[in-house]
């Protein structure tokens, strides 16, 4: 979940490589590092933390180069400290890499019996040593890199120095993505397309067990087998404008805020506003498909039990959703006539895109539910259904949620339209209802400040159970795992059909315990946990809409409401309230909303 960039420039690069890497930033935050040659030797210069801090180094002692590595570290061996940052410099070998070497100890102690001394606890010195020993053989760097190669196992992206060859990176794939740039007499490789944003959009991506060196005019690509791989060049849109905060303190604020609009784009992308029809891209036949799978983690998990919610109801069409890091390892049946879909904002956790992997191995239909188009995922199924919500910077997932959501509603009518449980009324009134929801959205955005009060009190909580039924038991998932995520307070979400299962236990007058309620089919249900808890002491927030603030029960201790909204879309308008008690619980408590200790945005190892 580390970032790296690599430049073979012609003009100076300590200043680009930083530019790469605050892009970077979202896949890890606790160390940072960059190492170039000058007069072909290797330097380097790291800081444990955030990069302001390497920047703050780099004042101090900058790096005169035009060639140069860095790294944003997500820590997997070995503590956030600076000895463990990378660059890893070894002999003539300089190294920074993305995931998990998962043979390092063999391979450390073989190098160690071999004389070898190690100065850090990560997997990735073993990379520097084995590299550095072959170049002492006199292998030149690519057949030296290929015999380095040769010995690692798990998942990595490398980017490395040579020490005396001024012009050359090597670079390495299998499995954590890597994308090479291609400029005016440079060129460039980096996590992902935005680090190259400032630098080119012509960008080629490495495949599975490809490996490749860069001069100033071109890469040299090779797959695994060693034989020279040719990876097309694509035009991939500057989104330099998009990665800005504007007037908002923080990117998770911001993102909140771009919702109305996000999903606007979205939901035009999945139907004809003119015709009231549903229209959804890649041509994918619901009638024929018998039963879905959906696969994702974190957030994207979560929306996808919401979309379960709406394809059952209006397709009747049987759907699975698992978390990918259970699917995978489980050995799952796989029934013949079933579509996997796998739900990723990044497009590369690599949980589900190996569960993605184990269905499609078994001759599962597949089709991903992305942000990122050119990531592995998308990159690797058979029908993509875009989000369209432009990059996501708060490591707290929301605007890809809302956008996630959107999809599956519009998939859900077109599912229920080709399997003959909607007919053109009722497609026409749903997608109708879909096209309002972003005015609600932008409605219920307009509850900000009296959900600043509340945060005010939530934020003095040790532990927040959240509570709901139907697609609101999903959101009451989604609730508790903001508040974890970004105010590290101790937060439950449960189905409050469970509340007597178990936490009701938990109810005392010190736990607010936040039920999420619009006024549907399970309101009933929902006023009625609401009066046991509170008959227990329990400090309600209710939160709903019109119709529910009117028939809840007498004695919560606040009431939010929400716009009204019909069922189809009631998921994305409540949506918004836990995002904001969220985002201001974690502001009053002054944590860093955008960066939360010990997360990433993009999990690229298991
Ligand atoms: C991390 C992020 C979450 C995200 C999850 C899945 O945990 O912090 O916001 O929901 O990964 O990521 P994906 O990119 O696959 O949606």
């Amino acid at each position: 979940m580390c970032g790296i960039i690599g430049i073979v420039g012609t003009s100076p690069v300590q200043g680009r490589l930083i530019e790469s890497l605050k892009r970077l930033e979202y896949r890890g935050y606790d160390s940072a590092g960059i190492a170039a040659q000058i007069n072909g030797v290797l330097e380097r210069r790291r800081a444990p933390g955030k990069l302001r801090e390497l920047e703050a180094v780099l004042e101090r002692e900058p790096l005169n180069a035009t060639t140069g590595i860095g790294h944003t570290r997500w820590a997997t061996h070995g503590a956030p400290t600076e000895r463990n940052a990378h660059p890893h410099i070894v002999g003539r070998v300089a190294v920074v890499h993305n995931g998990i070497i998962e043979n390092f100890a063999e391979l450390k102690a073989e190098l160690i019996a071999a004389g070898r001394v190690f100065q850090s606890d990560t997997d990735t010195e073993v990379v520097a040593h084995l590299l550095d020993a072959e170049l002492a053989t006199g292998l030149p760097p690519l057949e030296a890199f290929k015999a380095t190669l040769a010995r690692l196992r798990g998942a990595f992206a490398l980017c490395i120095l040579i020490g005396g060859e001024d012009e050359v990176i090597l670079a390495a794939r299998n499995g954590p993505p890597l994308a090479i740039g291609y400029g005016d007499g440079e060129m460039y490789v980096g996590s992902d397309g935005l680090a190259l944003g400032p630098f080119t959009n012509r960008i080629a991506y490495l495949e599975d067990g490809d490996f490749a060196i860069l001069d100033h005019d071109t890469a040299r690509i090779f797959d695994q087998t060693g034989a020279p791989a040719d990876r097309p060049i694509k035009i991939v849109p500057a989104s330099a404008v998009m990665m800005e905060k504007g007037n908002y303190r923080h990117f998770m604020e911001k993102e909140i805020h771009d919702q109305p609009e996000g999903c606007q784009r979205t939901i035009a992308a999945y139907v004809d506003p003119l015709a009231s029809l549903v229209a959804v891209p890649g041509g994918l036949d619901f009638s024929t498909i018998e039963r879905i799978q959906i696969v994702a983690c974190g957030t994207s998990y979560i929306a996808g039990v919401i979309g379960r919610y709406l394809i059952e109801q209006l397709a009747d069409l049987p759907v699975d959703v698992e978390i990918a890091s259970e699917f995978r390892y489980r050995q799952p049946s796989i029934r013949s006539g079933a579509l996997v879909i796998a739900m990723s904002q990044s497009g590369e956790t690599a949980d589900t895109l190996a569960a993605l992997r184990y269905c499609q191995e078994r001759g599962m239909k597949s089709a991903a539910i992305v942000n990122a188009t050119e990531s592995t995922i998308a990159r690797s199924v058979d029908v993509v259904w875009p989000i369209h919500c432009g990059p996501e910077i708060g490591v707290a997932s929301t605007k890809a949620f809302t956008a996630q959501v959107s999809v599956l509603t519009a998939l859900a009518i077109a599912a229920g339209k080709a399997r003959g449980r909607i007919d053109a009324i009722e497609e026409a009134r749903l997608v109708n209802v879909l096209l309002g929801a972003p005015r609600l959205i932008a409605e219920a955005i307009g509850l900000e400040d009296a959900i600043k009060d509340i945060a005010a009190e939530v934020s003095k909580a040790r532990d927040v159970l959240y509570l709901g039924r139907g697609p609101m038991s999903a959101l009451a998932l989604e609730g508790a795992l903001k508040l974890k995520e970004i105010s590290y307070i101790h937060a439950e979400g449960y189905a409050a059909g469970e509340l007597k299962h178990g936490p009701i236990a938990l109810v005392d007058d010190q736990t607010p315990i936040i039920i999420l309620a619009p006024f549907d089919s399970w309101f009933e249900k929902s006023a009625s946990n609401m009066s046991e808890v509170m008959a227990r002491g329990g400090q309600v927030i209710f939160i709903t809409d019109p119709d529910g603030a009117r028939h809840a029960p007498a004695g919560a201790k606040v009431v939010v409401t929400a716009p009204s909204s019909d069922p189809l879309v009631s998921a994305l308008v409540m949506s918004v309230p836990i995002q904001l008690l969220a985002y201001h619980v974690a502001v009053q408590k002054g944590a860093d909303v955008d960066q939360p200790r010990n997360l990433a945005k993009s999990v690229t190892v298991e």
